[in-house]
């Protein structure tokens, strides 16, 4: 009988000094607060639960129409709505604490200042495991171009969190720019931790009859299957650039898209619109994964990643 079978394997990664029992962690923005999910997903099982992305004060978003579809994908322009960080730690995480899942919490700021409180007011809050900045927002002091899309402006938002947080910091990078290894490097220079990616594309969606875009915003965010060869080019180039780990995102809806992250290098997976799809995505992908061990004879997951042979190396 195969020794591969009778035991199981080990699906244990490290996230920059967060050890995850398993590599599935939802994406933020796709999976509520955890509990709207509980229904169907035994939130326990996962290597994490990321929460939608928190700002200082509630925010009500964008105007609707704020979701596309568009073929193998969807537009998005929320807008990060959200209920705040106050409520968050009142009202939401006393639910998710109690859980033995790791909760990461993804924050957003529109100014440096923004962050380093936000970072502020999560360190110390019983039940967070770490916390995810995402620098995909736009920076008002500098007329509005994205934090993550300018290195230097990156540099400043994670160093204004690493400052005020002994948390594992995991940055979240924008693919909305032409060097993403140079933007990486400037994030672990900063102080992060880990890395993960990618954010959504900004894309756009017409209504010719009306002559008008579809999204009220005009842009949105793309995600979903569309975005999959995207996101797995940039982990391979993030993967190679920098030392830290990395978590791959975009375009997850099964087993085998999330092994080819692994396989890339990546230490973890978020599965992100596939969960609106068939909200048990993210358990499905972990089985997956499991039965793909199993089947393989690898007994541990970190023999998988990063071994793609590319040839060119
Ligand atoms: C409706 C929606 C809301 C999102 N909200 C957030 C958010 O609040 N913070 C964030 O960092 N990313 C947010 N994202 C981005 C996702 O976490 C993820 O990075 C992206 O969708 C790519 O992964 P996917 O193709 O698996 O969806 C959001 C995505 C969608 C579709």
């Amino acid at each position: 009988m195969d020794m591969a079978m009778e035991t199981r394997p080990d699906l244990r990664t490290d996230i920059g000094g967060l050890v995850l029992k398993n590599p599935v962690m939802s994406a933020s923005g796709t999976f509520g607060y955890g509990r709207e999910f509980a229904e169907v997903v035994d939130l326990q099982r996962l290597g994490a639960v990321v929460v939608k992305g928190l700002s200082l004060q509630p925010s009500p978003g964008n105007p609707p129409p704020r979701i596309a579809e568009t073929p193998c994908g969807m537009l998005n322009a929320i807008g990060l709505e959200n209920v705040g960080v106050g409520a968050f730690l009142r009202n939401k995480l006393p639910y998710l604490r109690n859980l033995s899942v790791p909760v990461v919490v993804n924050i957003y700021g529109k100014s440096v200042e923004e962050y380093a409180e936000l970072a502020g007011r999560l360190e110390g809050a019983d039940g967070v495991a770490a916390v995810e900045v995402n620098i995909s927002c736009p920076n008002v002091k500098a007329g509005g171009i994205a934090f993550g899309v300018d290195p230097m402006a990156a540099y400043e938002a994670v160093r204004a969190v690493r400052v005020r947080t002994t948390l594992p910091l995991i940055v979240k990078l924008s693919p909305n720019v032409t060097d993403i290894a140079g933007i990486a490097r400037k994030a672990v220079e900063a102080g992060a931790d880990a890395l993960s990616l990618i954010n959504t594309i900004t894309g756009m969606a017409v209504d010719v009859d009306a002559r008008k875009p579809v999204l009220a915003n005009v842009t949105g965010g793309l995600s979903g299957p569309a975005i999959k060869p995207v996101a797995l080019r940039m982990v391979w180039e993030v993967v190679r650039a920098v030392r830290v780990p990395v978590i791959g995102i975009g375009g997850i809806t099964s087993a085998r898209d999330a092994l080819e992250f692994l396989v890339v290098g990546a230490a973890a997976v978020q599965v992100g619109t596939a969960n609106f799809v068939n909200p048990r995505a993210t358990v499905d992908v972990l089985e997956g994964i499991e039965a793909y061990l199993v089947e393989h004879g690898i007994a541990d997951v970190r023999d998988l990643i990063g071994t793609l042979q590319t040839g060119l190396d």
